[in-house]
């Protein structure tokens, strides 16, 4: 055990470093923004000034729809991270995540390093982590209730991640049941379930399967950001599975095609992948998310400019995102989803 948990402080350490850096960017495949432009409105009747964020979120009032990303925990420096990441916050009024909580399953060492999280931001949604490998081998509802309540988490995020799970020295690439047990959780935890990817996006058909075992929230997190491949590869200094660097459905058609589901069903779409600027971000709403979310950046600007930095990096993206959305005649996000964008070969 005490080996076992050498191993993945150490992978923790070497995931940080490597995420603070650019190395682990998707090659040649990007998010897809770029082949979008937003509809210029001549005859805008918008008032910039009346532009408001302010929406709900599990129940919660926020000041932006914009998640900080599930990202660490279970390690001291992780601890650290997460009180100025919480900090970021609280300030903003915003949503946070916290990493994968599966090391507080087995071991209450660093129990601190997640709950810190909640410690720091009383009021904002908070959302816990767990990754589809465990909740396929799990035994004990109760111990993932114990996670939830570590974190007092207002919804738990349950990561899809099989890329990396294929790619990782200790990984465990054995999904089988996931989606009953999704249901599972479902239906004993008294609480609400998101479901991400960490980067290679998720499909319509995935989704809808999601969708139909009754999760609430689908986070796209798809490719063109982070290659969480990339990480590992980098990891293993190892390039036979070079090709898997680039693999993943891109952010852009991973909303477009999702966002159609919210004909049939009542679930939060959020938005992420490689949203680095404003006008990813802004896209990603045009596009159909109800919320955005970033990680890396997050991580990059936290580590740059501190909490200040990473407050500015986000409130500078909603003030051009008020901007776009003067300049398109929207006076509200659903305005804004509404056919004003367009792909830029219809330009033309
Ligand atoms: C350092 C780091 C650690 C991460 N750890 C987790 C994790 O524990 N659980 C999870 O669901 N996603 C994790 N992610 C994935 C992110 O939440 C996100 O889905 C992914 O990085 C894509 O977003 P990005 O392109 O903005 O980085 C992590 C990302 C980073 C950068």
């Amino acid at each position: 055990m005490a080996d076992n948990n050498n191993l993945i402080t150490k992978r923790k350490k070497e995931h940080l470093e490597l995420c603070l850096t650019d190395k682990v960017s998707f090659k040649n495949k990007t998010n897809g923004f770029e082949n979008y432009d937003f509809i210029h409105c001549a005859i805008t009747e918008v008032d910039i000034n009346k532009i408001d964020f302010t929406t709900s979120f599990l129940s919660k009032t926020i000041s932006y729809p914009f998640i900080i990303s599930c990202m660490t925990g279970g390690t001291e420096e992780a601890e650290n991270i997460n009180l100025r990441l919480a900090t970021v916050a609280s300030e903003l009024n915003i949503p946070i995540g916290v990493g994968s909580q599966r090391r507080s399953i087995s071991n209450n060492k660093y129990d601190n390093s997640y709950k810190i999280i909640r410690d720091k931001a009383k009021r904002v949604p908070v959302l816990g982590n767990i990754g589809a490998a465990q909740i396929v081998q799990l035994k004990e509802y109760s111990n993932l209730q114990r996670l939830v309540d570590l974190v007092e988490a207002d919804v738990m995020v349950i990561h899809l991640n099989p890329l990396q799970e294929l790619l990782q020295k200790e990984g465990e690439p054995n999904f089988i049941g996931l989606l009953q047990s999704i249901n599972n959780i479902k239906k004993k935890l008294n609480v609400s379930i998101i479901v991400k990817e960490v980067g290679s996006g998720i499909s319509f058909y995935s989704a809808k399967k999601l969708l139909e075992v009754g999760v609430d929230g689908i986070d796209v997190a798809g490719a063109g950001g982070t290659s969480w491949a990339g990480v590992e590869i980098m990891r293993n200094k190892n390039k036979k599975y070079n090709q898997f660097w680039d693999w993943g459905l891109p952010t852009s058609y991973c909303i477009r095609n999702i966002h159609t589901l919210k004909e049939k069903y009542n679930f939060s779409l959020i938005g992420s992948g490689g949203i680095n600027d404003e006008f990813e971000n802004a896209k990603a709403f045009a596009l159909g998310a109800d919320l955005t979310a970033s990680a890396r950046i997050i991580l990059q600007t936290l580590n740059n400019s501190g909490t200040s930095g990473v407050i500015n990096l986000i409130s500078s993206w909603f003030d051009t995102l008020k901007k776009i959305m003067f300049l398109t005649g929207s006076n509200n996000l659903p305005e804004l989803r509404d056919n004003k964008i367009i792909k830029k070969e219809n330009l033309y």
